[in-house]
């Protein structure tokens, strides 16, 4: 976050015993503890309405999720964990609670001398947040001798009428600048280098057009189920949860122009010239499914409807499939394909852009002679890499052709990727 997170500082999670925080945020947060990015004084405050846990029972919740997570199971994870962590139950979230959340949060800042910088982190379901941003506000935590911070995920309201009422209630309490409205996909490694790969190799830049693709493919598929978290997704589904946010954003990344700058409000504005030119989408474009219960040698895995917390009746998607049009003078005729689902075959995130053929087949008098499209395969996530492929004779007579590959593998060549909310925490 703009250099700032190696100031000290007090990460306040609400949401502080949820599937967010025990999945991503406190693996994240202690990977930047080791590697000294969260600076000697940083103090985590989990946040939710159970009143089950105290900050020693907590210690112990965020230990043994990092034991699950990240494997860890060292005294030094235990003791980040003791040394870092507090507890705050929130109880119904009336005025009288934030306002014990104000004392609270003095009471740690000044036991550890933090000046005032505050990150209020929204690990919640989209419902909690109008009344979480309302109590920051009313009770003064908006606002404090250090600098103050609110991040928000997605889905930012459940449509463009709430997503207005939404924007409204955080500018009723807190200043555009305090603000920080994060998609996790921009802190994937592989995401940030799809602007290096277009923009610092003009190579491929000249066939990036309506002229040489014939169609890209965006696709998101993921393999475990709904999981925990079905009270939240039951209301939001594959369209709120995962195309809106992460697949629109690859889209516009392949999609936009080169900004004038590298700077955020140059990059957000071609984004925002790609999704302007979306073509209406027509009700034939876009496909919906939902995942059914499935049987492979012994192994079987609940349908969605037979998941914990999911209605009998539910009709939420869990998987969706679109294909847009960019009405632009760059990708005008050429199809976009984007789908992402839960519980599909395997875990994949890709970008295939196909070239087109070539215009005249000069090999087809040979018998037996296949030719292929040049196709480029980036992969996001997981084994993340370039694959490019293009045909080639294959030695003898006659002329037959075969589809080999240039390849790049990130595990080659560099160590682990960090997580993106690594990234995004930094
Ligand atoms: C989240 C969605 O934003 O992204 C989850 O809410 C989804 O439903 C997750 O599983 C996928 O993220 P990643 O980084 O594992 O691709």
């Amino acid at each position: 976050m703009n250099g700032s997170s190696a100031e000290p500082h007090l990460f306040v999670v609400f949401g502080g015993t949820g599937d967010l925080m025990r999945r991503k945020l406190l693996p994240a947060l202690y990977h930047l503890a080791n590697k000294y990015q969260l600076g000697s004084q940083f103090k985590i405050l989990g946040v939710a309405r159970s009143t089950e846990y105290d900050d020693v029972s907590y210690r112990q919740f965020a230990a043994e999720a990092l034991n699950e997570f990240i494997g860890t199971q060292d005294g030094k994870s235990n003791g980040w964990c003791n040394e870092c962590l507090y507890f705050q139950s929130i109880q119904k979230g009336e005025a009288k609670d934030f306002v014990a959340l104000r004392a609270r949060i003095e009471a740690i800042e000044a036991e550890n001398g933090l000046p005032g910088n505050r990150v209020f982190y929204l690990a919640l379901g989209p419902t909690a947040f109008p009344s979480t941003i309302a109590g920051l506000g009313e009770s003064g935590l908006n606002d404090s001798q250090g600098w103050t911070r609110l991040v928000i995920e997605k889905p930012f309201g459940h449509d463009l009428e709430t997503a207005r009422e939404l924007n409204a209630t955080v500018h009723a309490h807190f200043k555009e600048t305090q603000v920080y409205r994060i998609d996790h996909y921009l802190g994937k490694e592989t995401v940030q280098n799809l602007l290096a790969f277009r923009f610092s190799n003009p190579m491929f830049e000249s066939v990036w057009n309506r002229d040489r693709v014939e169609n890209v493919q965006i696709t998101v598929a993921e393999d475990l189920g709904v999981g925990t978290r079905a009270g939240y997704y039951d209301q939001s589904g594959a369209m709120r949860d995962m195309m809106q946010n992460h697949l629109t954003q690859l889209l516009t990344l392949t999609a936009m122009e080169a900004p004038a700058a590298f700077e955020a409000d140059a990059i957000r504005d071609e984004k925002v010239k790609v999704l302007r030119s979306i073509k209406k989408i027509r009700a034939r474009d876009v496909i919906f499914g939902q995942y059914d219960a499935t049987q492979n040698n012994g192994h079987s895995t609940l349908g969605y409807h037979e998941e914990d917390g999911v209605a009998k009746d539910s009709k939420t998607e869990t998987f969706v499939g679109l294909r847009l049009h960019i009405d632009n003078w760059r990708w005008e005729g050429v199809p976009f394909y984007l789908r992402t689902g839960k519980r599909l075959r395997k875990r994949v995130t890709q970008i295939i852009v196909n070239f087109k053929m070539p215009p005249v087949s000069l090999f087809q008098t040979f018998e037996g002679c296949h030719l292929h499209s040049n196709t480029l395969v980036m992969t996001l996530q997981p084994d993340e890499g370039f694959v490019l492929y293009f045909d080639v004779k294959q030695p003898g007579q006659g002329m037959n052709l075969q589809r080999q590959a240039l390849k790049f593998r990130y595990s080659d060549k560099f160590g682990p990727l960090p997580d993106g909310y690594e990234t995004l925490l930094n």
